[in-house]
């Protein structure tokens, strides 16, 4: 059993999760369309794992007796201003949600509600791993320079989630 405040937080963050996903799709879709293959496929990996993510919060809410609501998710953006402003928007993204986990696990430690918090370790442990391989990505990025991209797109396909 979750409480009403957990189900509704839980539930805010099946939009959050979803609207992720769309965003990294849009952005994926944008790369693609300029040329980017690998910057796209690693974009295109992560729309996907956001979906996932979101999955696993309409699962876990239905599985505590609460009721997992699907909303209407806002449109993202469909053009970015190049490669390392878009880098930088996925990281300003991850931090948010980042914050927006925290606020759900400091809401499931005042309502006593430890299988929720014990659940939610994943998604610390998740945040953590995303932000240091977007860092990792702009580290890249202010190496190589604006002029490098050709460089920078085959590189990241090496990296997590592209490669995969
Ligand atoms: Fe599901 Fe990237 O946060």
């Amino acid at each position: 059993m979750i409480t009403k405040n957990v189900e509704k937080i839980l539930n805010e963050q099946i939009e959050k999760e979803g609207y992720s996903s769309n965003l990294y799709l849009s952005m994926a879709s944008w790369a693609e369309t300029e040329g980017y293959a690998g910057i796209s496929k690693w974009l295109y990996a992560q729309a996907e794992e956001e979906l996932l993510h979101m999955m696993k919060f309409v699962h876990f809410i239905n599985e505590r007796s609460g009721h997992a609501i699907i909303p209407a998710f806002k449109q993202p953006p469909a053009k970015f201003e190049g490669i390392k402003k878009l880098f930088d928007q996925v990281l300003e993204h991850e931090e948010y949600i980042t914050k927006s986990i925290n606020d759900i696990v400091a809401l499931a430690i005042k309502e006593n509600d430890f299988a929720s918090h014990n659940w939610l370790q994943w998604f610390v442990t998740e945040q953590v791993e995303e932000e240091a391989s977007v860092h990792e990505i702009i580290d890249k990025l202010n190496l190589l320079g604006e002029g490098n991209m050709y460089l920078f797109d085959r590189d990241i396909m090496s990296l997590r989630g592209a490669s995969e």
